[in-house]
């Protein structure tokens, strides 16, 4: 059987394509609204620089050089302790379990999309009182939108990495880049964009308290989908003499430029025609919609394209969250891509079901433990535990496992001198980091 590889710029769309997502667009936006701004933001593009792109490349040079599911490629590139170091590709479970609230949320996006065709809030006061509404006590609802986000992507998962994934991506990130240009554009002709500017990138370090610190770090990772192993089941179908360092640029580059401008956009659009910054994980939902109400006609078309963009940034993200799953299947039980991709979607979609009674107001306190609801907890144990977990495993593994003349011979074409820069970033740096945040979780610093 051939197997289908991704195009060269294909896979940078794909990868690109799964870093750009509801993390961008609508947690982004919000976290920085909590944290303050300024600081918080300077916080998390050093991050990225010092971390995040050091392991996008170790991510990339796992996926590329095992050439299969996360499961084989750890157990087959570990020089030695292979049966241990295969349960390190078992973080890419963590996708399903992510999975179970992004459908969720890309659920709430259609619906959405679907009423402000018609209808947007005409205050603040009224957006949250839809939303709640939503949350709180419309379950058939959420449990339409959500069976649809299900449908969808393991429908797109079924299809492969080339005629699926690939062509998805091809079609979708463009789109969410001209909406996003597009509607960023507008933006710089409002008055309020210094403001929004200012907010952004002036730092106020008496609000970067240590909470922030931890949650800048752990964003960068979930913005890169870095730490479970969705970059680095795509970087198995990259065609080989690829260039892994540019590729690993290019994502990171479109990723932090993609949260910058929309960052920029939507603060513009709060300070001009809402309600300011911090809004906490409603912001999207609730902030921007009257916002767009105050703009007349127009505010419905912008919402409509608006909330496609999210549902694009979505959806990219989506399918690479369960292909990991879906290609472990594959590899190890011999399933077919199309059962392996509806068993898979199935998982996520009961569980996302109990994600969404954790929300609703009847059912909520069987689904409650320790004032965390069960879509709280899942957000929790994965976004700030199990992928900087990952992400601390994967340091470990290419910079002190594998032989340093293996990956040195892989990767110092593309990188010439810089290699030991990258290298000792990845040795030091990233594993450091990482460690304190795992430890700061764990309540110890
Ligand atoms: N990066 C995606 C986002 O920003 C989420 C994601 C995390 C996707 C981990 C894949 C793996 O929304």
């Amino acid at each position: 059987m051939k197997i289908a590889r991704f195009s060269r710029i294909g896979f940078i769309l794909a990868a690109a394509g799964s870093a750009v997502g509801l993390g961008n667009i609508w947690k982004f936006p919000y976290i920085t609204g909590e944290y303050g701004g300024g600081a918080f933001v300077l916080v998390y593009l050093i991050t990225v620089a010092l971390i995040g792109f050091s392991l996008m490349i170790a991510e990339m040079l796992i996926g590329y050089k095992g050439r299969k599911d996360t499961v084989t490629s750890f157990e087959t590139l570990a020089p030695r302790h292979k049966n241990l170091w295969k349960y390190a590709g078992f973080q890419s479970l963590a996708g399903l379990l992510i999975m179970t609230f992004y459908s969720v949320v890309i659920g709430w996006i259609f619906n959405y999309i679907v009423t402000s065709l018609t209808h947007l809030p005409s205050s603040v006061k009224e957006a949250e009182v839809t939303f709640g509404a939503m949350l709180h006590s419309d379950f058939a609802t959420q449990l339409f939108y959500h069976t649809l986000a299900f449908v969808i992507v393991s429908y797109i998962v079924s299809r492969g990495i080339k005629s699926g994934i690939e062509k998805l991506n091809d079609y979708l990130m463009p789109a969410l880049i001209l909406i996003l240009t597009g509607m960023f554009l507008y933006a710089l002709t409002l008055d309020s964009f210094g403001k929004a500017f200012a907010f952004m990138f002036a730092p106020d370090w008496s609000k970067l308290n240590s909470e922030a610190f931890v949650a800048a770090v752990g964003h960068a990772f979930f913005t890169l989908s870095l730490g479970m192993g969705a970059i680095m089941t795509y970087a198995a179908s990259m065609e080989k003499g690829s260039n892994i360092v540019s590729s690993a640029l290019w994502v990171v580059f479109l990723d932090t430029t993609i949260a910058l401008v929309a960052g920029l956009m939507l603060f513009t659009f709060l300070y001009q025609y809402g309600s300011g910054p911090d809004k906490g994980p409603g912001l999207v939902f609730i902030s921007m919609p009257a916002a767009f109400y105050e703009m007349g006609t127009l505010g419905n078309f912008f919402a409509v394209i608006f909330f496609s963009a999210l549902a694009f940034a979505g959806l990219t993200s989506a399918v690479s969250l369960v292909e990991p799953t879906v290609q472990y299947l594959i590899d190890r039980f011999g399933l077919t891509r199309t059962k392996a991709a509806w068993v898979s979607g199935f998982f996520f979609y009961v569980v996302g079901i109990l994600v969404i009674l954790s929300n609703i107001e009847m059912t909520k306190e069987y689904f409650t433990w320790d004032g965390k609801n069960l879509f709280d907890w899942i957000d929790f144990l994965t976004a700030a535990v199990m992928l900087p977990l990952g992400g601390l495993v994967m340091s470990i593994f290419v910079g002190y496992i594998l032989p340093k003349n293996e990956v040195e011979a892989t990767l110092r074409p593309f990188m010439k001198g810089y290699f030991n820069i990258w290298y000792f970033s990845l040795r030091y740096i990233a594993p450091f980091a990482l460690f304190i945040v795992i430890l700061n979780l764990l309540g110890v610093v």
